[in-house]
């Protein structure tokens, strides 16, 4: 098979660009993407475990282990008989940051995870 490296100037481009149109029949006979198709969101609804993950929380969390944050199994064990108030108040805490529960150090801010997201991920926790 022939290797062809593109050199970036024009007259490649311009070759490649003849040698593509008209359309081939077969990409032509193509049907159009179907509505439902087109009507799917880009970015589907993530779950809490995919969030935790997408948001670095793992930089200073592990699930069993104590790092520079609590495990997140030692959190649900803490508040397993309040998980409807705590739900609230640590979703705030994911976002806000602060300290006193825990030990010394505080949690730092999560300011790029948004209010809904927070609530999603703390469900989640409290879930571990
Ligand atoms: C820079 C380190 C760091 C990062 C990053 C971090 N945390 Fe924390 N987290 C901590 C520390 C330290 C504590 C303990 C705070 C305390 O003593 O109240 C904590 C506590 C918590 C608690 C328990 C709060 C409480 O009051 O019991 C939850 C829930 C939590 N973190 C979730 C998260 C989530 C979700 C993320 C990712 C969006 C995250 N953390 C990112 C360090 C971090």
């Amino acid at each position: 098979m022939a290797l062809i490296i593109d050199p970036g100037d024009d007259a490649y481009r311009n070759r490649r660009a003849a040698a593509l149109s008209p359309t081939p029949p077969h990409i032509a006979a193509v049907p159009a993407a179907t509505p439902a198709a087109a009507s799917k969101p880009v970015a589907p609804a993530r779950d809490g475990a995919a969030l935790v993950n997408a948001m670095r929380c793992y930089a200073c969390h592990d699930l069993k282990k104590a790092l520079l944050g609590p495990p997140y199994q030692a959190i649900a064990a803490r508040y397993r008989n309040d998980k409807q108030t705590m739900l609230e108040v640590l979703a705030k805490k994911i976002v806000l940051g602060g300290g006193g529960n825990w030990g010394l150090v505080p949690m730092v801010p999560n300011e790029h995870v948004g209010a809904a997201d927070a609530r999603t991920i703390a469900r989640w926790i409290l879930e571990q």
